[in-house]
């Protein structure tokens, strides 16, 4: 995964760090830059979040007397002396220069300052950040060995970065024909001015700005900077500097390309107040609902919704991954309900290997916030050899996907920066409603607007001591039946990936094969109920539960009668919808519960160990 960014202009570490936190959502393990000064590198490096590679150059920019002892001047890049080296005469000036910046998810190698971008060629005067995975690098690698070529790391990438003595087009062009496998690759080198890249199945862009240039993994970097983007396609390279730009295609031919406006619509950076972009984008659903009323009611969408139902397709697929496969879920639900064709849905990850009847009337809807998440982007890859028609409904409208698919609806939610996926969930949702109602020539417009006004967050009264309760739990259940099943999957999904809390879904009937052997005064069981017609059936499993000694939450919108009450350890009141709208109801109060949990235990919800954001390796 990874992100890159590559900047020529003024204030290069601000630029950089700048870019570095817009892509940190594509991992968090360590971040470097290394800047070209004056003939010489300035490498940073550091473990962890942007936030410390930037503390380490705002110290040095402020007092560098105080020194950042890893600063890395000249050859020094040995990790002893990146410990040790006192850098009092490397001063940090404003000036023009031009650097690549790198933040991981680590892959190949230890999350260590050996593995962190960027790496070195065996001079150290072409420096390379990287984004993906090369799956021939050991064998690239034992020849180098044999030519006596030495490693610092154990990354993939530091293996590209040897393959280069001496930066230009035609040894960028000689490298990137030896590797295979996914990289997006940027490069400096202590003799030019450009910056040089290259693209295979690793999503890059290029952007030309009045007084920079720049190349980076998500042309959001360049909001503010540049007007106008380039995207590149898979075996494309070249290089930039302030007076030109060159592109070549996979053929080695040199190619204008087209540039793409930088339209970015409900772009917030902000945490606006909230203590987390977490909480800040459950509540910022209300928002996602009101982008969707509005630009639902836009031709270009109706245009599209329009194709799509033209198109004849007799079988339904829905793909994705995580949260985004569980909105798929939602979206199976919805046509199921009301449309006599197969339909099914798939994690990415598997569809391949379910050998699904695919062809020319199969319609393969792919749900990704991202845009970019690998396994998701192969299944659709598999679609499209098949002939299938492909829809994408996301949140990034430039993303590979996007461009790869026949149509894209987008869900209009807004950067979601937390790792956690809440508002996109929410969103997808809705689209898939849309869709929905859109084949069946019904009207969606008033119930979007009336689900407006009962949107309900839920009170922090009941949420917060619940929150405190569960935090103590080293097991939780979640349970429901249908549409709540679906929603259950989803909450556990959502607890244990910000509170590293074990945490399960089950259909309740199932609860009584197998699982109920569990069940102790250890264990905590959300319950989610709101469904009339399965809301009886389901507190009976809920007691079962009981009997054996387990703790009981409710989520519901159902009025209980006191007995009922009584055999529950808490209850959540959810507002009545219409049933279609219940799961995205219901999932509100479920992601601030998780919320609660993760601030409760000190973790940070936004970065959760381990995971990254855009997941963009299979
Ligand atoms: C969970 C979460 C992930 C993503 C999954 C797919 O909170 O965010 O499960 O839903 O990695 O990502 P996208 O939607 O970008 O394809």
């Amino acid at each position: 995964m990874c992100g890159i960014i590559g900047y020529i202009g003024d204030n290069v570490e601000q630029n950089l760090i700048a870019g570095l936190e817009k892509l940190e959502y594509r991992g968090y393990d360590s971040a470097g830059m290394v800047i070209k000064r004056e003939n010489d590198f300035e490498v940073y490096k550091s473990i962890g979040a942007v936030e410390n590679l930037k503390n380490k150059v705002t110290r040095r920019n402020c007092d560098f007397k105080e020194g950042t002892k890893n600063v890395v001047t000249n050859n020094n890049l040995d990790n002893d002396k990146m410990k040790n080296q006192d850098d009092k005469e490397t001063q940090t000036q404003s000036d023009f220069s031009l650097g690549i910046a790198h933040t991981r998810w680590a892959t190949h190698g230890k999350i260590s300052l050996e593995n962190c971008h960027p790496h070195f060629s065996s001079q150290k005067d072409v420096a390379l950040v990287h984004n993906g995975i090369i799956e021939n690098f050991e064998t690239l690698k034992n020849e180098l060995l044999k030519q006596g070529c030495n490693f610092y790391g154990e990354t993939d990438s530091e293996v590209v970065a040897k393959l280069i003595a001496k930066l230009d087009i035609n040894s960028l062009r000689r490298t990137i024909k030896k590797l295979e496998g996914s990289f997006a690759i940027v490069l400096i080198s202590k003799n030019n001015d450009n910056l040089f890249f290259a693209k295979n199945k690793s999503p890059l862009y290029v952007a030309v700005g009045e007084s920079c240039a720049m190349v980076a993994s998500d042309p959001s970097c360049f909001v503010g900077k540049a007007a106008e983007y380039y995207s590149l396609e898979d075996g494309e390279y070249g290089k930039i500097s302030l007076k030109e730009v060159v592109f070549y295609d996979k053929n080695d031919k040199i190619i204008e390309k087209k540039a793409q406006n930088l339209d970015f619509r409900y772009i917030n950076e902000e945490k606006s107040g909230y203590e987390h972009f977490m909480i800040k984008e459950i509540y910022q659903s209300r928002i996602a609902l009101e982008n969707i009323i509005k630009r639902y009611q836009e031709d270009e969408i109706k245009d599209i919704l329009k194709k799509v139902k033209q198109s004849m397709f007799d079988r339904v697929y829905f793909i994705g991954c995580g949260t985004a496969y569980h909105a798929g879920l939602i979206g199976e639900s919805f046509m199921r309900n009301s449309f006599n064709i197969d339909i099914f849905s798939s994690i990415a990850s598997e569809f391949q290997n379910k050998n699904y009847c695919i062809d020319e009337n199969s319609l393969c809807i792919f749900l990704s916030q991202s845009g970019e998440t690998a396994d998701t982007l192969s299944a659709l890859e598999y679609c499209r050899l098949k002939g299938a028609k492909i829809l994408t409904i996301t949140n990034t409208e430039y993303s590979t996907m996007a461009l790869k698919s026949d149509y894209c609806l987008p869900i209009c939610a807004g950067q979601e920066k937390s790792v956690a996926s809440t508002k996109a969930y929410f969103a997808q949702c809705i689209v898939l409603y849309i869709l929905k109602k859109y084949l069946q020539g019904k009207d969606y417009i008033e119930p979007l607007k009336n689900l407006k006004k009962q949107l309900d967050f839920g009170d922090d009264n009941i949420l917060k001591p619940l929150a405190r309760n569960l935090s103590s739990y080293d097991k939780v259940f979640f349970i429901g039946r249908g549409n709540d099943y679906i929603t259950a999957k989803e909450a556990s999904l959502k607890l244990k990936e910000i509170t590293y809390i074990f945490s399960s879904a089950l259909a309740s009937g199932e609860l009584k094969h197998g699982t109920l052997a569990l069940i102790d005064e250890n264990v905590l069981v959300v319950v989610v109920a709101t469904d009339e017609k399965l809301f009886n059936k389901t507190l009976n499993n809920a007691y079962e539960i009981k009997t054996r000694g387990g703790k009981l939450a409710l989520f519901t919108s159902i009025p209980l009668d006191e007995i009922a009450r009584e055999k529950f350890d808490y209850v959540v009141k959810i507002n009545q919808t219409i049933q279609e709208f219940m799961p995205i109801q219901t999932i509100l109060q479920l992601q601030k519960i998780a919320y609660f949990t993760a601030v409760i235990k000190g973790i940070n919800p936004d970065k959760p160990r381990n995971l990254a954001k855009s997941v963009t390796v299979e």
